[in-house]
This record gives structure tokens, sequence and C-alpha cells, in this order.
């Protein structure tokens, strides 16, 4: 069941590091990269915030660097999970077609856990990137439930 999966959010060094952290452990034969829709950070490691709960949680995200989401990842991933409405904008409006369009999707609206955002911790303390953690933690141990579903 391997997929080409990519995680989203703006700065690509909060969330989408965690997620693409936790999705490529959980998904191991699966290409996970993650890309951001803003400029600020290209090529920058996580936010050291991210990396601590990542290495509490048993996984290491230390050597990822931010790169931005450019329309060229529409053909090369099949699903495209996004951490908030604004991102789902950013990204669909640079689609081209449907089908690109229906690459993208919110990550626990795929997941089946309603329309609720990853929230952004970059301005908050350090227990947001916990409760950040916990929900992508959550959120992709459904979809690779329901990839595996649709797989069989
Ligand atoms: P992220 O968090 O989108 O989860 O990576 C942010 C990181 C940086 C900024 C905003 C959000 N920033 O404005 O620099």
């Amino acid at each position: 069941m391997a997929k080409r999966i990519l995680m989203v959010c703006l700065g690509n060094i909060c969330r989408s590091p965690l997620a693409h952290g936790i999705m490529a452990q959980m998904l191991p034969d699966s290409f996970v990269d993650s890309a951001g829709t803003g400029l600020y950070h290209i090529g920058s490691p996580p936010d050291p915030r991210s990396i601590e709960v990542a290495k509490l949680n048993e996984i290491d995200i230390q050597y990822q660097s931010s790169r931005q989401f450019e329309p060229k990842d529409f053909g090369d991933f099949d699903h495209i999970y996004v951490m908030d409405r604004q991102n789902y904008r950013d990204v669909v409006a640079k689609a081209k077609t449907l089908d690109e369009v229906n690459k993208v999707e919110l990550l626990c609206e795929a997941a089946d856990m309603g329309s609720v955002p990853v929230p952004d911790p970059y301005y908050g303390n350090d227990d947001g990137f916990q409760k950040v953690f916990d929900l992508v933690n959550n959120a992709c141990g459904r979809i690779v439930k329901k990839l595996e579903e649709n797989d069989a």
C-alpha cells in the first residue's frame, strides 16, 4: 500500500514536519514529505519545539528542511493533507484540474474527525506542540486505517 503523501502547513516548521514524521513512521514503505505555503522559513529545520515533542515520542524530525509547496507537487503526490482552511485555499489556488483539487484534504476531515483545523502553535507555549502532536497522531492513525481499508 505504498502511497505518496504530502503534509502542508504555512511555515513547514511546526505542524507539517510533525505530520510528516508521524506518517512516515506509520507508513515506512510510503513516500512522505511536507511543505509550506509561505516563504518565510525555506531551508530551515523544524522549530525546536516540534523537534522536541517528536523526540519525546521517539520520532526524529531534526533533519527535515522547510520548502515551499509548488504546483509540481500535485503530480508527485497521491494525497495532500493540509492543516487548516487557509492552507487549503492557498494550495487549491495553485491547482489546474479538478483531479488536482480532489487530492487536497483537511487532515482532520480526511480522518473523519470533523472539520477542525490543526491549530498553529507557533506563537503559543510548548503545551500547544504536544496538543498538535496528539491531534495529528490521532488523525494519521485514522487515515492509515482508511487507506488500508480502501486497498483491501
Ligand atoms: P507552521 O507554523 O505553519 O505550523 O509551520 C508557523 C510557523 C511560522 C510562522 C507561522 C506559522 N510564521 O509566521 O513565521
